[in-house]
């Protein structure tokens, strides 16, 4: 019976930034790039820079963001019936992240795997929680967004190592019969579009090529202004299509939390959804873009900063490589 069907509610928040900051300043430095165009472009003024040797590897920074949010959420690791990390950047190519924090975490009772769909990452990630919830396989689950994408950048290309920063942001959440919580997700990609934004390199390559290459593997790619186009088309109509499907329009929006990308990206698509920036959630300008961290980092920092509400509607709207995208509508529950 539907109503006995139990329902996702996040119940702890937690994110985790490396210390270094790189400012826009710095990388006038790095590459021919001013504070004022990049500024002007994205949004963004300072980005996080991660280093293995400060313990801010995938692992840590997954590590610390979880156990946050697991504090906030009052529940014990050994209770974590799920561990998923949405992720393109683990600290080996496997095992999965989610194997490696769940071991920092002590919390060896469930299962644990990645998922790779770019920026949309965590969005996929929680989509996969809430219904193994809702189908009863799983009561409780921890579900990270993290990215150190500054160890795949070419920090010769000025027109990607502007954009993106390093950082990582979980949640919680937890099976129970009161209405509300994760109300509906919804997901798309389009492989077709992959030649967008992709890494050079993986498996398709034989060692030997690398030889004598002066460019690190797994570099960055991306055609940004095709980019830009599709994005603000694909992130209008999910979440659009997210309003419709639970019959909320966008003035019932607390707050709209779109992954952080370019600040442009997100006023545009704000004002095709008529939603007044002072309901939008934004720190691209402190982050740059963390990709698939971007989204719980900024619904940590929200509830954190007190703005969000119980039984506030909060839409999640995200994408990314792949190409991916998604939206989910999540009435608050803390
Ligand atoms: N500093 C100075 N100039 C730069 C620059 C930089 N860091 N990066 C690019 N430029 C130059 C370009 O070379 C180009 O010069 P040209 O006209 O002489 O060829 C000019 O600026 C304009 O480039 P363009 O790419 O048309 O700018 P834009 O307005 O599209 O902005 C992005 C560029 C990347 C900021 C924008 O396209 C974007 O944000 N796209 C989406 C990226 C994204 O969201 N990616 C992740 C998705 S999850």
């Amino acid at each position: 019976m539907a109503e006995m069907m139990p329902h996702t509610h996040i119940i702890g928040t937690g994110s985790s930034i490396p210390n270094r900051i790189l400012s826009n300043k710095d990388l006038e430095s790095i590459v021919d790039t001013t504070d004022e165009w990049i500024t002007r472009r994205s949004g963004i003024k300072e980005r996080r820079i991660s280093s293995k040797e400060a313990e801010e590897s995938t692992t840590d920074l997954t590590t610390q963001a979880s156990l946050k949010a697991i504090e906030m959420a009052g529940v014990s690791p050994k209770n974590l019936d799920m561990i998923v990390v949405g992720t393109v950047t683990p600290d080996r190519q496997f095992p999965s992240a989610a194997c490696m924090v769940q071991e920092a975490l002590n919390a060896q009772n469930g299962m644990a795997f990645d998922v790779s769909a770019g920026c949309t990452g965590f969005l996929y990630a929680l989509s996969v929680a809430d219904n193994a919830i809702r189908s009863g396989t799983c009561g409780t689950a921890l579900v990270v967004g993290v990215e150190r994408l500054s160890t795949i950048l070419n920090w010769k290309d000025r027109g990607t190592c502007v954009l993106l920063g390093d950082g990582a942001g979980a949640v919680v959440v937890a099976s129970t019969r009161e209405k509300g919580g994760i109300l509906s997700s919804h997901l798309k990609s389009d492989g077709s579009f992959w030649e967008l934004l992709y890494s050079y390199y993986g498996n398709s390559y034989t060692p030997e090529i690398l030889q004598g290459i002066d460019i690190k593997p797994f570099q960055l790619s991306m055609d940004g202004n095709r980019l830009f186009k599709q994005a603000v088309k694909c992130l209008s109509s999910i979440a659009n299509e997210a309003l419709e499907h639970n019959s909320i329009s966008s003035d019932d929006i607390g707050l709209l939390v779109p992954h952080q990308a370019n600040i442009r990206i997100i006023k545009a698509m704000a004002k095709n959804l008529r939603v007044p920036m002072e309901r939008v959630y934004t720190n691209i300008h402190k982050y740059g873009n963390t990709s698939s961290a971007s989204i719980p980092i900024a619904l940590d920092e929200a509830n954190r900063e007190g703005l969000l509400s119980k039984g506030d509607y909060v839409l999640l709207v995200s994408f990314g490589a792949g190409l991916t995208w998604g939206a989910s509508i999540v009435r608050w529950s803390i």
